[in-house]
């Protein structure tokens, strides 16, 4: 579960503030689908961020799965975040110099994973999203659409509860949208937590429940 209770972040600069997150409270339960929306510059990135412990906030609680992350040191996070929190990205963020095979075994490998076992798992999830052809290319020799199946199927693996997607579909057509959401769809039958940022209604429609922020603030959810 993750639980939320008046969480502040204000990015400062010499000349200038910007109050990002104000008074965040939430809650999303275990194996639920969450979709935030709103206004370019409302904070949607920066809350999942934080989220996924990529951003640091200034005030507030969060508790992620019970951890109380709020009083724990930095330097813990990378370890909590690698055991708990799986990212897809707009721009998929493959890593260009890795076959996919090898994309997918990151997250595997930084669990110490065996050999045997990372094989397994990213065969067996690769085939289930038909990518299992595409194994030994480099993200630049395959499409968009099929770029985002990797990237989902090394959320997959990784086998994290909690998937967070930032604008997922954003450089997606609409048919290789649909597809994705359907993948997505596979996550939720894992029972994974899915937090996702998207600007189209029609994706936000797959998730069981939107979150509306405006100007740092949920104003909906
Ligand atoms: N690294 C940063 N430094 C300064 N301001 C930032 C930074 N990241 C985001 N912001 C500002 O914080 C606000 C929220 O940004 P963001 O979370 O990216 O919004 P969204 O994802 O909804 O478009 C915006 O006003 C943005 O300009
Ligand atoms: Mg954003």
């Amino acid at each position: 579960m993750i639980k939320i209770c008046g969480m502040n972040k204000t990015y400062k600069g010499t000349d200038f503030e910007v109050k990002a997150l104000k008074d965040i409270t939430l809650t999303i339960e275990d194996g639920e689908f969450v979709a935030i929306m709103g206004e370019s510059g409302c904070g949607k990135t920066t809350l999942l961020n934080c989220i996924g412990l990529m951003d640091t906030f200034d005030s507030g609680e969060y508790y992620l799965n019970d951890t109380a992350i709020h009083t724990l040191p930095k330097r813990k996070m990378d370890g909590i975040r690698k055991d708990n929190i799986s990212f897809i990205f707009q721009h998929y963020e493959l890593m260009r110099n890795y076959t996919i095979y090898e994309n997918l075994e990151i997250p595997l490998l930084a669990k110490n994973t065996k050999r045997k076992e990372r094989k397994k798992l990213i065969l067996d999830y690769a085939k289930r999203l038909e990518i299992d052809e595409l194994l030994t290319k480099y993200p630049y020799q395959i499409s968009g659409g099929q770029q985002q199946r990797a990237a989902i199927v090394r959320a997959m693996v990784a086998d994290n509860s909690v998937i967070l997607a930032d604008e997922p579909t954003g450089a997606l057509d609409s048919r290789n949208s649909k597809e994705f959401m359907n993948h997505m769809l596979m996550l939720k039958e894992l029972k994974k937590t899915i937090i996702m940022v998207t600007h189209d209604e029609k994706i936000a429609r797959y998730s069981d429940r939107v979150i509306y922020l405006k100007d740092g603030e949920i104003i909906d959810s």
